[in-house]
């Protein structure tokens, strides 16, 4: 397991397939960092209410013509739904020229079956997060059979650039998934409910929801940037008989440890599942 940040080199003639959220969260990220430069990026996708809300976030071109992107471009990210995955590539197959290196972040997609269904083996399966569109994504990424080391340099440069990015075994992606894949949604509900149990107590929502942000935020970066264990962290705010343990004691005995653990596996094997459908 790997953490590697080469430096930046503009990639060039990047595509999308797919102009969503996520595409859209990456476009930016790279965009900021200097990664993608206009006239180098376009995106993909016969939903005209996508391609403009993609140019008008990015400035990126956007077409309805997959093959006409795909032939513009040298890097390709897969960036369609799981359930449109097999309808969408099948068709793909006859433009995929050595040339091309295929970036799928599909959830459950597993390498052999996109190079099966691609009829390619440039491919390299990553699992980001949209933070990339805030430079704070945390990524992480499997090789398939004929990708380089040059080509995971180019996926650390591009994931790098919008966070933290990692090389892992492809047995552990669905597990990834299910954690910094899924988490945001999952860290956006704590937010929530810290926010609400703030108003309950009196504060106004927007200072109780922008406290919450920041503490999340805050804690985050002090256990990057100290590498001490969370569990130590905590202790150094608790004090016997004081507010923090008292607060502590309730979300024990709500079982939300067991909650947030049982929701990492719970999207973990849903990953899984749709990689089997
Ligand atoms: N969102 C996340 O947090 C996240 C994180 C990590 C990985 N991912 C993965 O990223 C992928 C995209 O997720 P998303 O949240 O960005 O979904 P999304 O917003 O729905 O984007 C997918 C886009 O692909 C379009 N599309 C449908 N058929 C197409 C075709 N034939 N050719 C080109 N584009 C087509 C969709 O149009 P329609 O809406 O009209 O179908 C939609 O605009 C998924 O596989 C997901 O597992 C997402």
């Amino acid at each position: 397991m790997t953490s590697a940040n080469p430096p930046i080199q503009p990639v060039k003639d990047l595509g999308f397939l797919g102009a969503g959220r996520m595409a859209t969260a990456l476009a930016l990220g790279w965009k900021h960092a200097g990664l993608v430069q206009l006239g180098h990026c376009q995106a993909a996708d016969p939903f005209a209410g996508a391609r403009e809300a993609f140019h008008q976030a990015t400035g990126f071109w956007a077409t309805e013509d997959n093959r006409a992107m795909l032939r513009a471009s040298r890097v390709v990210v897969l960036a369609i739904k799981p359930q449109q995955l097999h309808a969408v590539i099948g068709d793909l197959r006859g433009d995929l020229g050595s040339d091309k290196l295929i970036l799928s972040i599909v959830a459950g997609a597993t390498l052999p079956t996109l190079c099966t269904a691609l009829g390619h083996q440039r491919v390299i399966r990553i699992m980001p997060n949209t933070p990339s569109q805030v430079g704070a994504s945390a990524s992480a990424f499997s090789r398939g059979p004929s990708a380089s080391a040059e080509d995971a340099a180019v996926v650390s440069a591009l994931f790098g650039s919008v966070g933290k990015v990692f090389e892992v075994k492809e047995s552990l992606l669905d597990a990834v998934t299910g954690l910094s894949g899924s988490g945001p949604a999952f860290v956006c509900l704590v937010i929530e409910a810290l926010a609400d149990g703030g108003v309950r107590a009196g504060l106004p929502r927007d200072v109780a929801q922008t406290l919450a942000a920041q503490t999340v935020l805050g804690t985050a970066k002090m256990v990057l940037e100290t590498g001490k264990h969370p569990a130590q962290l905590k202790d150094e705010v608790a004090s016997p008989g004081g507010t923090t343990i008292a607060g502590l004691h309730a979300l024990e005995q709500a079982g939300v440890r067991g909650g947030l653990m049982d929701a990492v596996l719970a999207a973990a094997r849903r990953a899984e599942e749709l990689g089997k459908s």
